[in-house]
């Protein structure tokens, strides 16, 4: 049986970060992969080139049943070290809007510069790992390959979004196995589905996309909402979808600059004769405007000709627009997985699990989720980082 020093299981972001952080002269780290490449997720993120960080980092953008436990780890390993990394390597980068870096070119120079980081560790790709237990001297990992004896494990098995980039979630599985407690895992970042009354509403303004303001009790984002043939999505959707559970109402504010109302009422004066619609098209895309009109009945009605209620009714329907989605597309297109490894059980400085030392948790598989924008990546590079340091 192989007998290695640490044993890494999983060679995406968290996984292959902490095996840089970990590597000292002499000490012998294992990473498998049961995919056939590492980091196939930061390869295909943010549409290819990476959004690796994000400059406004702080533990209240991020969900978690104890969303104080990510404060640590994120406060030692700050997105500026992390953009020392990529200056370091030569990768050119831009900051795209709120804090936002990306890459200028792919995103496969992220896993190049973690690839030449850990430099030393031995990568055992298409090596699924199916168990994990422990023994008199450390642990013995179960992979398809064959059983390798560790001192220490890092589990960095991701959450169960998008299978076919190889999610398993294996690591609830290796969690609940040690007794730990979970946090129903649950699909986040990921376009919410509508009924059919809506649909008809979103489907002919597919690609129509606008800024927006979405609320969800004390959640609010704005950012771009985007109309689909499946209904909504967009940056604003994705966001929201964090906090929505099923059966809630949203309220989308779609000029969240102007109170439409007041400002029809106004119009009324000086241009009564003009058209609702071809009022409305003077701050919405004119698609919009005009489906909005004719769903309350107002196709060719002229702005004078209509009351204030109707007018207040109109001001609400776009100014707080109630929506009740009906669920989410899941795993298959979520961008994350919310929940996972109760924070309880983990030590915030060292993600090491507390009533089993030498077992760490880190990245996805721990219950701390980011907003969307680079935070999930800040999460796992600090999460690797609290590891590897303590190992
Ligand atoms: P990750 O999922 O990256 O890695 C887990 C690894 O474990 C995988 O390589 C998997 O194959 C492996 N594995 C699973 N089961 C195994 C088993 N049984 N045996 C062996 N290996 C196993 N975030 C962000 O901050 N900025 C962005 O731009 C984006 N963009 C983005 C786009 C898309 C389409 C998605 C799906 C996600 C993003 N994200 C993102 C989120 C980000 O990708 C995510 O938060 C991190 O990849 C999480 O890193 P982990 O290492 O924890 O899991």
């Amino acid at each position: 049986m192989d007998q290695v020093d640490i044993a890494i299981l999983g060679a995406g972001a968290a996984g292959l970060f902490c095996a840089g952080s970990a590597m000292t002269q002499g000490c012998r780290i294992l990473v498998a992969e049961h995919s056939r490449k590492p980091g196939e997720k930061i390869r295909i993120s943010g549409g290819g080139r990476c959004n690796f960080t994000n400059l406004a980092t702080s533990w209240d953008r991020f969900l978690s049943q104890n969303q104080r436990f990510a404060a640590s780890a994120l406060a030692r390993y700050c997105p500026e070290d992390f953009v020392e990394l990529v200056d370091q390597a030569g990768i050119a980068w831009h900051e795209k809007t709120q804090g936002q870096l990306f890459c200028n070119g792919k995103a496969t120079q992220i896993i190049d510069m973690l690839m030449y980081r850990m430099r030393g560790v031995e990568l055992r790709l298409e090596t699924a790992v199916e168990d994990v237990h422990r023994n008199a001297d450390g642990f013995v990992v179960t992979t398809n390959g064959g059983q390798v004896r560790a001192k220490y494990v890092v589990v960095a098995t991701g959450g169960k979004s998008i299978p076919k980039m190889g999610a398993t979630g294996i690591g609830y599985a290796i969690a609940r196995k040690f007794g730990l407690r979970i946090v129903e895992p649950r699909a986040g970042l990921v376009p919410l589905t509508f009924a059919e009354q809506d649909l008809a509403l979103c489907r002919p303004l597919a690609g129509i996309s606008l800024e927006a303001e979405i609320c969800h009790g004390k959640a609010r984002f704005r950012d771009a909402l985007l109309f689909t043939h499946r209904g909504l999505s967009g940056p604003a959707i994705l966001q929201i979808s964090n906090y929505w559970q099923p059966g809630e109402v949203l309220e989308i504010n779609l000029l969240p600059e102007i109170d439409i109302s007041e400002a029809l009422m106004m119009a009324r004066k000086d241009a009564g004769r003009v058209a609702v619609a071809t009022i409305l098209s003077q701050w919405l895309p004119e698609r919009l405007a005009q489906a909005i009109a004719a769903e309350q009945g107002l196709t060719d009605a002229r702005l004078a000709d209509q009351s204030n209620g109707v007018l207040q009714r109109l001001g609400r329907r776009i100014n707080r627009w109630q929506l009740r989605p009906v669920g989410t597309e899941g795993y298959r297109t979520a961008e994350v997985t919310l929940g996972g490894v109760d924070t309880r059980e983990l030590d915030a400085r060292t993600m090491q699990v507390r009533d089993v030392p030498g077992l760490y948790f880190i990245g996805e598989c721990v219950d701390v989720t980011g907003w969307l924008g680079g935070y999930n990546f800040q999460w796992a590079w600090a999460s690797a980082e609290a590891a590897g340091q303590a190992l």
